[in-house]
């Protein structure tokens, strides 16, 4: 798919504001606050997904304002979408946020599927080394742009987590009994029952495409590819930029029986301990965790891998390639780096954010429609 145009109104730093992309490569150039990060933000929210810079959504409405709006036209082989993005402030503390295509109203996750986009910013560099909750972050909204029922159940379980957290703590008070737990038990179960296998799936996938991987014992690997065959595209298969890699999710298990057991410990917590919001993920290289004992360099290329292996996933989950956005990150990179980056450019439309047009490499900028900002 492709973002042929963008309408930004009262959005962030922008009061008015129009870009016309090249349907394969837009370069933009501006200095440190001109709103390159603020663009691409406006494309990911016409794909449904919030940056997790977001704290509310009030910081979208440029300051003192009280509406914005984010205009798309999308292409999907031939066939253009209007999306449009509405922000109304109530009260000057919340916002009420309206989608249309074609200018008819849709429900949020019917307007999420009209675009799709994988940024890789700066920020992504830290995932190896960062916390578990940047990373599962990270995971979630990767898999709820590509699977609606995966946004259903993450929203769902996370919104019983919290009441039952609550709960946890009346019942510590002495306000609410142990029994009251069963019907959120019963629904956390439901609802983390399907966050976990899709996450499962999720680095079964990571793991086939990375190939000849050191971590799974010939039995291991043949079950993860047998399962992972559904997502597999024959004709495009993905090489990591790093060999002996592999990305290893460590599931925080979600039982009835785990409940029950733990659930004095929980009350003692006043918080739920274990299940899906507890999983992380962690990055091998030979058989080593690159978050201890990785260089800068190694942590970069996995994370470069996994952001590759990301747009695959889109791919094949959407069966469209969706855009890439690459958020002033060649600065950032060697030229190692960069070349694993730039392999893939040309494979669907692709959007660059720089603050000096020198840290673009020269072949992109031969070819790129170059925007400036001021
Ligand atoms: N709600 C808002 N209203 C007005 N201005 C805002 C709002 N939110 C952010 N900004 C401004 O937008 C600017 C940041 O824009 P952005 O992060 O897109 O810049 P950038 O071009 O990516 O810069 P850099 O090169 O440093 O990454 C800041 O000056 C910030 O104050
Ligand atoms: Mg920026």
């Amino acid at each position: 798919m492709e973002l042929l145009s963008l309408g930004l109104k009262n959005f962030r730093n922008f009061s008015q504001k129009k870009i016309d992309f090249d349907p394969k490569l837009t370069v933009i150039i501006g200095p440190n606050g001109s709103g390159k990060t603020n663009i691409l933000e406006a494309v990911l929210l016409l794909s449904g997904v919030r940056s997790a810079k977001v704290e509310t959504d009030l910081d979208l409405v440029k300051f003192a304002k009280s509406e914005a709006k984010i205009e798309g036209e999308a292409a999907e082989i031939g066939v253009k979408n209007k999306l449009t993005l509405n922000m109304q402030v109530f009260d000057e503390r919340f916002v009420k946020k309206a989608y249309f295509v074609n200018s008819i109203k849709k429900r949020f996750a019917d307007f999420a599927s009209f675009a799709s986009v994988v940024v890789f910013e700066p920020a992504d560099l830290d995932l190896v080394a960062g916390t578990p909750s940047f990373r599962r972050h990270h995971l979630d909204s990767l898999l709820c742009q590509v699977d609606k029922d995966y946004w259903r159940n993450i929203g769902a379980y996370q919104k019983i987590i919290a009441r039952r957290n609550k709960l946890l703590i009346r019942i510590m008070e002495g306000k609410a009994k142990k029994a009251e737990l069963d019907f959120w038990d019963l629904r956390l179960l439901e609802h983390g029952a399907i966050v976990s296998k899709k996450r499962a799936e999720f680095f079964e996938f990571l793991n086939f495409v990375e190939g000849g991987n050191a971590l799974y014992s010939s039995s291991e690997r043949s079950e993860s590819r047998s399962s992972s065959s559904r997502l597999r595209s024959n004709d495009k298969m993905w090489t990591a930029p790093m060999s002996d890699l592999a990305f290893i999710l460590k599931q925080s298990e979600l039982s009835r029986e785990k409940l029950l057991r733990n659930r004095d410990r929980d009350i003692a917590a006043g918080i739920t301990l274990s299940g899906p919001h507890r999983d992380d993920f962690r990055f091998m290289h030979k058989k080593h965790d690159l978050a201890y004992f990785g260089s800068r360099g190694e942590q970069r290329m996995a994370v470069l891998s996994l952001k590759l292996a990301e747009l695959e996933f889109v791919s094949l989950k959407i069966k469209s390639r969706p855009i890439l956005a690459l958020d002033d990150i060649f600065s950032e990179l060697d030229w190692n780096h960069r070349r694993a980056v730039l392999s893939t450019v040309s494979k669907q439309q692709t959007i660059v954010t720089a603050a000096e047009v020198d840290s673009v490499p020269k072949q992109l900028l031969k070819k790129a429609k170059v925007i400036e900002l001021v």
